[in-house]
């Protein structure tokens, strides 16, 4: 009987350990899948990275409760969000502004953060003067102020300005009432940022469909992920400067500007008929031939990029789909072979040198 008993608790205990064993192993193994799923593929693991993940698991030890809450990584998305958030309820168009700037960066030479440095009067000209951003792209206060929310928030957790961007930009998206997406982290801050390259790289409103077609496939985009990516007009302005030059505009369009009298970077046209909001309305406006930019209007002149539009003009949820999946994409764009990187403490300049590798 004792015998028996003991065999019994034996078994008993036997099965346990299994299941624990069970248990650990699938939450291990869950964990590791999330963090890895949350890195893109196109990234190394970049030390910006492994610091949010290392950092996970010393938290982890020492305060699981407080991690369950919130871990480092949701910690950044929330503090971002929040600064995000209210520099849209108090100016609606920064929403559009933090997309863009988003795109003019990582369209020139990768996610890197280049169009964050400032110039240095003598020694170094960036990627702000070039004139694609030139009086132009906007949101650079709200991106410090997110930084600097970052690091009082969730502290010991480096996190890049460019991943800041793609966060501050997505936010933005879903803000103004577009669909969210995934957003990787890891992305790392460049050290040198490209004057001319924004300047070649960048599509310019001028631009015929050949050569945005171009522009878009030297990024590795198709022609349908450019149309989606170029429904972000549907959010968002443009200076009376730019569309009052007629190149740049669609001859047709009804603008509010005055071109008749001299314009400065203050007088601005709305890129679509509701502005404030992320619809499907730009496709519309461009099938009724009130695109405002040439390089708008151009997309319904050709039978392929028109029947995109038609497609978007339809239904918003295929363009808020395609949409979604071409910033993620786009988000992923990888800096430039060869280009020191590093986690920047303040986003308009690069770290001392003495902090160059961190
Ligand atoms: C052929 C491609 C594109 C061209 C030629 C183009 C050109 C322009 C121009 C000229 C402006 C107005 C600039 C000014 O007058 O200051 C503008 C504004 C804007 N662009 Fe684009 N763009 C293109 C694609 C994109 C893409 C892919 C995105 C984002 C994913 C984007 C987002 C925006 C937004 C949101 C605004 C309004 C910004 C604000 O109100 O501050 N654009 N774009």
């Amino acid at each position: 009987m004792a015998f028996g008993a003991s065999h019994l608790s034996l078994a008993l205990s036997l099965v346990a350990l299994a299941l624990a064993g069970v248990a650990i192993y699938r939450n291990t193994y869950e964990a590791m899948n999330m963090g890895l799923q949350k890195l893109s593929p196109n990234f190394d693991l970049s030390e910006s990275s492994v610091s949010i993940l290392t950092l996970n698991n010393n938290v982890d030890q020492q305060n699981s409760h407080k991690l369950s809450q919130q871990s480092p990584e949701s910690c950044v998305f929330s503090a971002v969000r929040g600064v995000v958030d209210s520099a849209i309820d108090t100016e609606r168009r920064m929403g559009a502004s933090l997309i863009r700037l988003h795109f003019h960066d990582c369209f020139v030479d990768g996610c890197d953060g280049g169009i964050l440095l400032d110039d240095i009067a003598g020694s170094f000209q960036g990627e702000q003067t070039s004139i694609p951003n030139n009086n132009s792209v906007r949101g650079f206060a709200v991106i410090a102020q997110a930084k600097q929310s970052v690091k009082d928030t969730c502290p010991n957790t480096s996190v890049s300005c460019a991943d800041i961007l793609a966060i501050a930009a997505r936010d933005s998206v879903v803000k103004l009432g577009g669909q969210t997406y995934d957003i990787a982290l890891g992305r790392r801050d460049a050290r040198t940022a490209n004057f001319t390259g924004a300047l070649t790289q960048l599509p310019a409103p001028f631009d015929n469909l050949t050569v945005q077609i171009t522009k878009f496939s030297d990024k590795n985009f198709t022609v349908r992920e450019m149309v989606a990516l170029v429904g972000a007009h549907t959010v968002g302005f443009t200076r009376c400067v730019t569309v009052c030059v007629s190149t740049n505009v669609n001859p047709a369009a009804r603008l509010s500007c005055n071109c008749s009298v001299t314009q400065n970077n203050t007088n601005l046209q709305q890129l679509d008929t509701t502005p404030t909001v992320f619809d499907k309305v730009y496709y519309e406006d461009l099938n009724r031939n009130q695109g405002i930019l040439f390089s708008d209007q151009v997309l319904t002149g050709n039978t392929t990029t028109a029947a995109i539009v038609t497609t978007y003009s339809n239904d918003s949820n295929v363009f808020f789909g395609d949409f979604a999946a071409a910033m993620i994409k786009m988000g992923n764009l990888p800096p430039s072979q060869g280009v020191q990187l590093e986690i920047r403490d303040v986003c308009s300049r690069v770290n001392p040198s003495s902090l160059a590798s961190m």
